[in-house]
């Protein structure tokens, strides 16, 4: 129960970016927080693209604000899916708890704009626990399985690919699958390829992950991962999946130009490194509306927000993990929630106009202060 009866007000405004279908709080979640004494206010239709229209959040007893300024006055707690845009920067006061996703290292723009609107901003991206970070996960969880069904459609003839089945048939081989790190996202691609019955080879440089890998990929096979794997395995590849990531730094560029040249024309490549720049010297980061290009004869799909076609999972995977935080910062306010939670701690970016997060600081060489408290 709440420490004291403490009643916060959190505001869950409509996502105004481009393509942003996903909600921050479920109506489930909403009639939790409802229930403990606190006040819910959703902005008309902020659920409707992940599937959950205006009545479901009223039966649950959330008031339904008409604007998006008015979630953002009545809010003591904003919680939000995408970092806020320009029009929402003036929205946010001081004192005000903002809780999203903000990947500020990359936006020096909107760090400013966050330091002077004097809110105490949580990104979800750095809530970290164990040494790992719980509110990515279930994004690359997703990006990951779904790898696998874009890679498995592009092979198609009629979408330009090689016109490989990946599971094969009776009396023919499978397709080969090539995921390149076998982190969260790879081991969610390789156990779809391999549902699919595909042949699946994930290649790995950490020797404790594929050891864990072997164990539990049954019919994978692990590849240490370097430049003279990758050429060996190139010319027989159906589907490549490039799934690394070197936290805190740009995807490390494993494939270039030459290497493509060695992949059959219609050879498909998922890259979902891309938000981290990809690993192919050839990646671009591509839409929903225009997700593939050809670089060398093999199909390039390099959709940076991969979960968003999925919004109604999307938005359900993140709530699971996003919902405790927010019981906890709700039922306790910032600074005795930390106590509760200290996996929190390391997801204040800014407070009180101060940068808190080292790695942002690094990236835009702007001060960094210790946490108050
Ligand atoms: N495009 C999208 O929509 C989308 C969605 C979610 C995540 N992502 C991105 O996907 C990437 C992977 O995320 P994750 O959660 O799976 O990361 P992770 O940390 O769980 O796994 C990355 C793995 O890559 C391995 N690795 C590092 N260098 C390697 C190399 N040279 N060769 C082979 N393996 C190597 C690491 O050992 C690690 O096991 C990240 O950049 C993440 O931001 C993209």
């Amino acid at each position: 129960m709440m420490a004291d009866n403490r009643r916060m007000v959190i505001g869950v405004p409509k996502e105004i970016k481009e393509q942003e279908n996903r909600v921050a709080l479920l109506p489930s979640a909403a009639y939790q927080l409802i229930k403990r004494g606190h006040v819910v206010v959703v902005e008309q239709n902020a659920g409707v693209g992940a599937g959950y229209p205006d009545d479901e959040y009223r039966a649950a007893g959330a008031k339904l604000a008409t604007g998006h300024a008015e979630v953002f006055e009545q809010a003591d707690l904003i919680v939000k899916v995408k970092e806020p845009l320009s029009s929402e920067y003036p929205l946010l006061r001081q004192g005000q708890l903002l809780f999203t996703y903000l990947h500020l290292a990359a936006n020096r723009t909107l760090t400013e704009a966050l330091m002077q609107s004097g809110a105490t901003c949580i990104a979800y991206e750095s809530v970290e626990m164990n040494r790992r970070l719980p509110l990515l996960e279930p994004m690359s969880e997703i990006a990951g399985r779904m790898s696998v069904i874009m890679g498995g459609y592009f092979l198609a003839k009629h979408n330009q690919g090689k016109g490989v089945l990946l599971g094969g048939v009776p009396g023919v081989l499978p397709g080969k699958v090539v995921v390149i790190g076998g982190g969260t996202s790879g081991v969610n691609a390789a156990r779809m390829a391999m549902g699919l019955g595909a042949d699946v080879t994930i290649l790995e440089v950490d020797l404790e992950r594929m050891r864990f890998l072997d164990i539990t990929m049954h019919t994978a096979h692990t590849l240490y991962s370097s430049e003279a794997s990758l050429l060996e395995l190139l010319p027989s590849v159906d589907l490549m999946i490039g799934a690394v990531l070197v936290p805190g730094a740009r995807a490390p560029k494993l494939i270039n130009r030459e290497m493509l040249r060695m992949m059959k024309p219609g050879t498909v490549f998922v890259d979902i490194a891309i938000d981290q720049g990809g690993c192919a010297e050839t990646s671009r980061p591509t839409t929903h509306q225009a997700p593939t290009f050809f670089e060398e004869g093999v199909m390039h799909y390099c959709v940076a927000n991969m979960p968003g076609a999925y919004a109604r999972t999307a938005t359900q995977a993140l709530t699971n993990v996003t919902y405790r935080f927010i019981e906890t910062l709700a039922d306790y306010g910032l600074q005795e929630a930390l106590q509760k939670q200290p996996a929190l701690a390391k997801g204040i970016n800014i407070i009180d106009g101060k940068l808190t997060c080292a790695p942002v600081g690094e990236a835009h060489g702007i001060e960094v202060s210790p946490l108050p408290f």
